[in-house]
């Protein structure tokens, strides 16, 4: 790549990217309607591989199930993910491998449902924060518990959970990532 990585050019999008962060502290206040809707609407558009849509998104503001998701821990102490029981919502990716059944089925991983759950998790984390919502990713949970809680249909997975919620006054830490010289390569 010959340009350089260091542009000064602005993108709306690279700051929203820039100041997502992981908030695990949120108000008590539900995530409004119009919100949500937007959030629903990010997941909706996102892509996915061959365009199979292989998922579905649970919305849970229960908040007896936010505590038993919270609970659910593979291994180690509860309190690992105890702080998730004060998120308002909870959005569950849902992939649904069987969908992703396709006459090119010899020839694509069937590992997608996966992928594009993550993009489409992603795209909705990133409208959350343009809303001023807090999320964090959660990938540290029992699947098989919280597939139940969730009454998910046979066959589905439960592929990761995000909160969102507007955000309790939290110092977001300091971000900190790898160089670009030793994240990107030039070939
Ligand atoms: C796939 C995935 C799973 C994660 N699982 C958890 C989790 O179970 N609990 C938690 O507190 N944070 C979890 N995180 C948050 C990461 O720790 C966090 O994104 C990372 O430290 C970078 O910090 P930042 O999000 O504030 O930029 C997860 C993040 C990702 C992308």
């Amino acid at each position: 790549m010959a340009t350089t990585h260091n542009s000064t050019q602005n993108s709306n999008i690279l700051e929203i990217i820039k100041n997502r962060y992981s908030c695990r502290k949120y108000l008590a206040n539900p995530v409004s309607q119009e919100h949500q809707g937007l959030l629903a609407q990010a997941v909706r558009w996102a892509p996915s591989a061959c365009n199979r849509q292989p998922y579905s998104f649970h919305f849970i503001t229960d908040g007896n199930k936010i505590q038993a998701i919270a609970r659910a821990v593979p291994t180690g102490p509860e309190s690992i993910n105890a702080w998730i029981s004060t998120a308002p919502l909870v959005v569950a990716a849902v992939g649904r491998p069987e969908l992703f059944w396709h006459k090119l089925t010899q020839v694509i991983d069937k590992d997608y449902h996966r992928t594009d759950s993550a993009i489409a998790m992603d795209h909705l984390s990133l409208v959350a924060t343009e809303l001023g919502l807090g999320t964090c990713w959660v990938g540290w949970f029992h699947r098989r518990k919280v597939g139940q809680i969730l009454d998910i249909t046979r066959g589905d997975e439960v592929i990761i959970l995000m909160t969102v919620g507007y955000p309790d006054k939290e110092a977001p830490r300091k971000k900190t990532r790898k160089g670009l010289d030793e994240l990107i390569v030039n070939k």
